[in-house]
Order: structure tokens, then C-alpha cells, then sequence
């Protein structure tokens, strides 16, 4: 969501902005600008709505410069508009600002510091610049002690990136809870919100974190506190690879991603265990949780669903109850916790803010906790005391694919290494190499029915304007995953539905014509569901039944080969991504930036 783009030094400050804000594209925006300036004080400052195609045309060609900020916005105050696109401007224009979060007390600043101010927009961020600017301009601040007492006043999320053009050779930068980072290069600078946009021109990254300042010219980094304390932080080097990033010659990441699924069960074999099949994980990541009477999963969205498509199997391997919570529900409320909680944070970007939120609290508890996730240094990562990698390879998609079935088998590892430690004998029984190893078979061979899946689609899921998922057990987990998915890239309204609780109301939105997709891979259930699948086929639904082979009829339409019940989830949800996928595309969208989504949502 939103992104930041700043450089400085002796490079081409607008060619760096562009390609930057090019790769942050994949985290969803509506609008775009970038302001670039040059030595001789000469600058422009362009915005636009739409794609960053658009903000290239715009440009023109007369614009380079060895300082700038970029920025695509994610609007939060004011609709999308070349007005409210970032950057911003002080009254006078001598301050640019951009900006990532939101500022909670904006109305109350401009009441008390600015009601006399004209702006140009609705956004909270250009409060903030005014502010800056009218502390410098009337009140006869420093620049410094300007931006100080401003983030001083100023509550909320934000990463900034301020410049001033009168002194174009220092990008002032400020963060806290949305995402930031520097970049450093031989003779330039850079800051950013994802390393992602970096990586072309730099693998040398510094962190920044929540409420520390940083001063960076083209060949200093200089970081304080709010009180000015200087602090001192070593560079590190990311393991990020440019080519992991190229779509190649898929038309649409998300499918590139499908595709990669079984490639990230076999990594994730070889990440986890050894030769002879005894699990790698962290001895003390194992330790924390065999001390815990709980285990709270906490995610969003794709995430979330995840967590609910491995908690039987975290129960069953490793006999502690594991509860579920929505992110953005538990920050601002936790329940009755147990004696001794354990929390997993499931988070495929690492910077949700949602669940950034419940992490903070869960700290200042001094609670232990471990985030699962596929961005190495991400914000989750860095604050939860363990982590373990998906190692599912960047994931640009905004529909989170193979970060669901990466959790889900990772997740796996972490619950037979805790039964086995605890000496449990369904965790020994369970052998995860070989299972995972048919979970891979299993996604190959429902990848190689597309083509037949993609007929299904254009017969049923064409024209409709809602659909139904429904499963019972784990396909019930799965058919919540399903219709999330749907929804997002195809517009498609769709509920996923415990298969049972279908007659207990939403049964009579079923009329003719209407999808339901049955999910069937639990023996226990499986003749229930068909029982379910009667009941709507009576009422005029137009059916496809997705069941795995060991509960499957000739009749089905879609067949998944089987797998281990601990690791249904994954393979029961493939044909439902390409259901997803095939929906979208069919219908001529945007399968990997749908409307009014972000990749990475950083603010609450
Ligand atoms: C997934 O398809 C969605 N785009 C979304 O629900 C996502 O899973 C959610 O925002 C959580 O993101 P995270 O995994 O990066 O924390
Ligand atoms: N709140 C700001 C706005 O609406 C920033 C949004 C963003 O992070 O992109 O402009």
C-alpha cells in the first residue's frame, strides 16, 4: 500500500524515482508524483491519478536532478485527485513533503496552527507540511527543530520524506509504524518503503525505526531520536535477487505465482529439514512454544485464513490449543489471554499495520511470539522475538497465493518439531517430508487441469454477480480463503459457508442460476456436504464439486489427488486460485492490481 521513493546524490534522481515507484506499483495506489530538483535549485514537481505510465507521460523529457521524492498514494483523506497526490507543498512551496500513513489529529492541528492557511487538497498530509512550513517561515525555526516540533504535535502512522528546495542537498526523513527504510549507494542515498524499489540500485540497507529522524545527504546517514540522541546502526545486506521480480513470460504475476507453489512445498522441505528427515526449526522457537498453554495466530485477510487452514493440525502435533484473531480486532482489544500465550503472526508482506498493532501490545506484555513471514527484515519480523521464513520468493501479486500454502507448510514444520520435542507420537507418525512432497505432486497435477478449470469458469462464473463456496471441516477453513479470493479480483460477491449452516438462512439467497462450489475432502463429512450440494442443486444453484480423490464420484468436476488431512488446505485451495485467477482475467481485469487494494496494507 502507498509507497515512498527519495534519492540523492550523483545519480539520475527522476530516472531512480521512476523505476522505483515502477516496482512499488505491485503494493496497489491510485495516484503518483515526484518532485526532482537539481543544484542549481532548478526543480519540478509532477503528479497524476492513475498509473505511473501516466505520471511518465506527463513528465516530459527535460527532467532530471540529483535530489527527489517519489511517492503513489493510497488515498485514506480525499478522493483520488492530482490535488491530493503526493508530493506536498508548505503554503509558500519551499517545503515538498510525501508521506505514508495517517495522521489522527490533522483536523485539530489545522484548528490551532493553521486556520487561516489555504490548501490545495483534502489530505491529512498537506496539514503537515504546512505545519513545517509555518514553523520555519513565522515562527523562524531551523528546518531541523521545525520538522521536530511538528512530528512532536503530529499523531498517527507516517513515514515522511521532507525536502526543502531552498537547501535541495538533504532529505529529512521521520517514521513511525508504517514502513521506511534507507538505502546506501557510492555517492548517493536512498529511502524508501520497500527494499523491493531499492534493489536495482543498492543491496546496502539500513533500518530506520518508529520515531527516530534521520538526516541523509549523498554520502551521510545521520540518525537521532526526537530528542536528538545521535544513534549508530550498521548497514546489512539483503538477499533480495532483481530477477525474482521479473514476471517472465506470464502475462499475470499472480499466475507466475500459482505456477511457483510446488517449487515453494519442496524449498520449504529443504529449509526445514534435514537429509534424514528430522526438522530444522530453531531449537528455541520449539522451546517457547512447548512452554506455552496457547497459541494465538493473529493475522489478516489471505493470512488469516491460513491460520485457520492450520490450526487442526497445529492441535493435533502438537495437543495446545491454538486460537485465531482478526488483527485489526485484537489491537484494540484483547481478550482473557491463558497463563502461559505463545503468538504466531502470519504475515505475508511483514508490515501489516493491523497486525503490527496486536505485536506492539503483545511486546509491551513481554509476551514471546513469532512471526511467519515472507519478507525477510519486514517490520513483523524484526519486532516479534522469533521468525521463520516462507522463502516463497517475493510475492507481487496484490492476491496472496503461494504466501497461504508457504504459511500453511511451514507452519507444518514448526508443529511436528514441537509434538516430537514434547514426545508425541502423532507428530512422530507424521512424515512431513514425504507428505509435503505429494502436496507438491498434488498442486502439479491440479496446475496441469487449467485449461478445464478455465472452462468451468466461463460456463458459471462469467456473468454472475454472487457465488457461493461451501465445505465443512478444513474445505470450510479453505472455502473462506476461496471466496476472499474470488472477490478481490473478480468482483464477485461471495460468501465461503460452513457447508451445515447454509440452511440456517443464507440458503434463500439460492435461486436459479446461482454458482455454489462444493468443497469435499474429509471423509468424516464428506456425504453431509453431498447432502448440502442436493439441497442448493434443488433450489436452482449450478454447481462445481472440487473433491479430493479419496471422497470423489465420476460426477465431480474438478479432482485433487489426495494428501495428508494436516495439509488439505493447500492442496484443496489450487483450484480455487485458478478459479480466481481465470475469473478475473476472463473478465478482462486487472488480475494483479484489483480495485481499491494494496499488497502491503500499512495503515490501520
Ligand atoms: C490477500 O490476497 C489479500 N491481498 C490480503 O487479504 C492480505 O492477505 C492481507 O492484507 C494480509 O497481508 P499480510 O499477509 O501481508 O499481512
Ligand atoms: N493519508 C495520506 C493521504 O491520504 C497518505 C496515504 C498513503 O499512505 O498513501 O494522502
Amino acid at each position: 500500500m502507498c509507497g515512498i521513493v527519495g534519492v540523492i546524490g550523483n545519480r539520475n534522481a527522476t530516472d531512480i524515482l521512476m523505476q522505483g515507484l515502477e516496482k512499488l506499483e505491485y503494493r496497489g495506489y491510485d495516484s503518483a508524483g515526484i518532485f526532482v530538483t537539481n543544484e542549481a535549485g532548478k526543480s519540478k514537481l509532477v503528479k497524476s491519478v492513475g498509473r505511473i505510465e501516466d505520471l511518465r507521460d506527463k513528465l516530459g523529457i527535460d527532467v532530471s536532478g540529483t535530489a527527489g521524492i517519489g511517492h503513489t498514494r493510497w488515498a485514506t483523506h480525499g478522493k483520488p485527485s492530482v490535488e491530493n497526490a503526493h508530493p506536498h507543498t508548505s503554503a509558500s512551496e519551499r517545503f515538498v513533503l510525501v508521506h505514508n500513513g495517517v495522521i489522527e489529529n490533522f483536523r485539530e492541528i489545522q484548528a490551532e496552527y493553521l486556520s487561516t492557511d489555504d490548501f490545495k487538497g483534502q489530505t491529512d498530509t498537506e496539514i503537515a507540511v504546512h505545519l513545517i512550513g509555518k514553523f520555519v517561515e513565522e515562527d523562524g525555526l531551523s528546518v531541523l527543530e521545525a520538522f521536530k516540533k511538528a512530528l512532536s504535535i503530529i499523531e498517527g502512522s507516517y513515514a515522511f520524506a521532507l525536502m526543502d528546495t531552498e537547501n535541495p542537498d538533504m532529505i529529512y526523513v521521520a517514521k513511525n509504524k508504517s514502513p521506511l527504510l534507507i538505502g546506501l549507494g557510492e555517492g548517493y542515498n536512498m529511502v524508501c518503503s520497500d527494499a523491493m524499489a531499492m534493489i536495482r540500485e543498492t543491496s546496502e540497507f539500513m533500518e530506520i525505526h518508529d520515531k527516530e529522524l534521520v538526516l541523509v545527504t549523498k554520502d551521510n546517514i545521520a540518525i537521532t531520536d526526537y530528542q536528538g540522541n545521535p544513534i549508530n546502526r550498521a548497514s546489512y545486506t539483503a538477499e533480495l535477487d532483481l530477477s525474482d521480480i521479473g514476471k517472465g513470460t506470464y502475462p499475470f504475476y499472480m499466475l507466475k505465482e500459482i505456477d511457483e507453489q510446488p517449487t515453494v512445498m519442496r524449498k520449504l522441505i529443504t529449509t526445514y529439514a534435514n537429509e534424514d528427515g528430522s526438522m530444522k526449526v530453531a531449537p528455541e522457537i520449539v522451546k517457547a512454544v512447548q512452554e506455552a498453554d496457547r497459541i494465538y495466530v493473529i493475522a489478516a485477510g489471505t493470512s488469516y485464513n491460513a491460520g485457520f487452514g492450520a490450526k487442526m493440525m497445529l492441535e493435533a502435533l502438537t495437543q495446545t490449543p491454538v486460537e485465531l484473531g482478526v488483527a485489526s480486532e485484537w489491537g484494540y482489544g484483547m481478550p482473557l489471554l491463558s497463563k502461559k500465550p505463545f503468538f504466531i503472526f502470519l504475515s505475508q508482506s511483514g508490515e501489516t499495520a493491523d497486525s503490527r498493532q496486536v505485536l506492539v501490545k503483545v511486546n509491551e506484555l513481554g509476551l514471546p511470539s513469532l512471526t511467519v513471514t515472507n519478507v525477510p527484515g519486514s517490520t513483523l519480523s524484526r519486532e516479534a522475538t522469533y521468525t521463520m521464513l516462507i522463502g516463497a520468493g517475493p510475492e507481487i501479486a496484490v492476491a496472496s497465493t503461494k504466501a497461504y500454502t508457504g504459511q500453511i507448510a511451514t507452519l507444518a514444520f514448526l508443529a511436528k518439531a514441537v509434538g516430537e520435542a514434547d514426545g508425541l507420537q502423532a507428530a512422530y507418525d507424521f512424515d512431513l517430508v514425504k507428505e509435503l512432497s505429494l502436496v507438491a505432486q498434488s498442486i502439479e497435477a491440479t496446475l496441469s487441469e487449467k485449461e478445464m478449470i478455465a472452462e468451468l469458469v466461463k460456463k458459471l462464473l462469467l456473468e454472475t454477480r454472487n457465488a457461493f463456496y461451501i465445505g465443512r471441516k478444513q474445505d470450510y477453513f479453505v472455502s473462506m480463503e476461496a471466496s476472499l479470493k474470488l472477490k478481490e479480483i473478480s468482483y464477485v460477491q461471495c460468501e465461503g459457508f460452513a457447508a451445515g449452516e447454509l440452511k440456517h438462512g443464507t440458503i434463500s439467497l439460492i435461486e436459479k442460476g446461482v454458482p455454489v462450489i462444493a468443497l469435499l475432502s474429509d471423509p468424516t463429512v464428506a456425504a453431509h456436504t453431498r447432502g448440502n450440494i442436493m439441497e442448493v442443486v434443488a433450489r436452482g444453484a449450478s454447481t462445481i464439486v472440487i473433491a479430493e480423490e479419496s471422497v470423489s464420484k465420476p460426477e465431480d468436476d474438478i479432482i485433487v489427488s489426495n494428501v495428508h488431512p494436516y495439509l488439505s488446505a493447500i492442496s484443496m485451495v489450487i483450484p480455487t486460485q485458478i478459479i480466481a485467477y481465470e475469473t478475473s482475467m476472463q473478465r478482462g481485469l486487472d488480475v494483479d492490481k484489483p480495485r481499491n487494494l494494496a499488497k502491503a496494507v500499512t495503515v490501520e
